[in-house]
């Protein structure tokens, strides 16, 4: 990123990654990584996109960075779960950072990917419900969210990059049905 956009990128997020609470997420691992580095990856991408793609750049940027925003490993609690912490991300970020209804949504559905994998095969996580149009995003934001998370991640698992890759063509898929009219 230039010197301006880095600026500009900073300035979007300086509350949040010098809060404490979100600090914590310095000591959870993801896919390998810290939390915070996937979140930042996912937030820097997702500024990219919205100036490409024209979306709302502070609600891209923002979401982007607090769509894993919980504590704890998806394991410890059921609200981390796999399908369910996008919803707790959400209520964290509600409750954190005041975020607005574009910023909350996006955070909410950024899991489609895995969602619609899920009503493709379901036996994977076979304990978990969850609900296509509830989940689905909402917004050019959103879908830029579900994105940016989906490519970070494949980036981070190299051991997981045929699931994700196979996931990425899903949802292209998906994006070219629901638009091609
Ligand atoms: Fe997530
Ligand atoms: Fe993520």
């Amino acid at each position: 990123m230039t010197k301006n956009k880095n600026k500009e990128f900073e300035s979007l997020v300086s509350d949040i990654i010098n809060n404490e609470y979100f600090l914590e997420t310095k000591k959870d691992l993801h896919h390998g990584t810290s939390k915070y580095e996937h979140s930042m990856r996912v937030a820097k991408l997702s500024y990219k996109l919205a100036r490409i793609f024209k979306a709302d750049i502070k609600d891209t940027t923002r979401a982007g960075l607090l769509h894993d925003f919980f504590l704890g490993t998806r394991k410890e609690k059921p609200e981390n779960s796999y399908l369910r912490h996008p919803v707790t991300a959400m209520n964290n970020a509600k409750k954190y950072f005041n975020v607005n209804d574009i910023e909350a949504e996006a955070i909410k559905t950024h899991m489609f990917h895995q969602v619609l994998l899920k009503k493709l095969f379901p036996f994977i996580n076979r304990k978990e419900k969850v609900s296509v149009k509830e989940f689905k995003p909402k917004s050019k934001e959103g879908w830029i969210i579900c994105a940016s998370d989906l490519l970070v991640s494949i980036m981070e698992c190299e051991r997981f990059q045929f699931t994700y890759v196979a996931n990425v063509a899903l949802l292209l898929v998906f994006n070219i049905l629901m638009f091609k009219n």
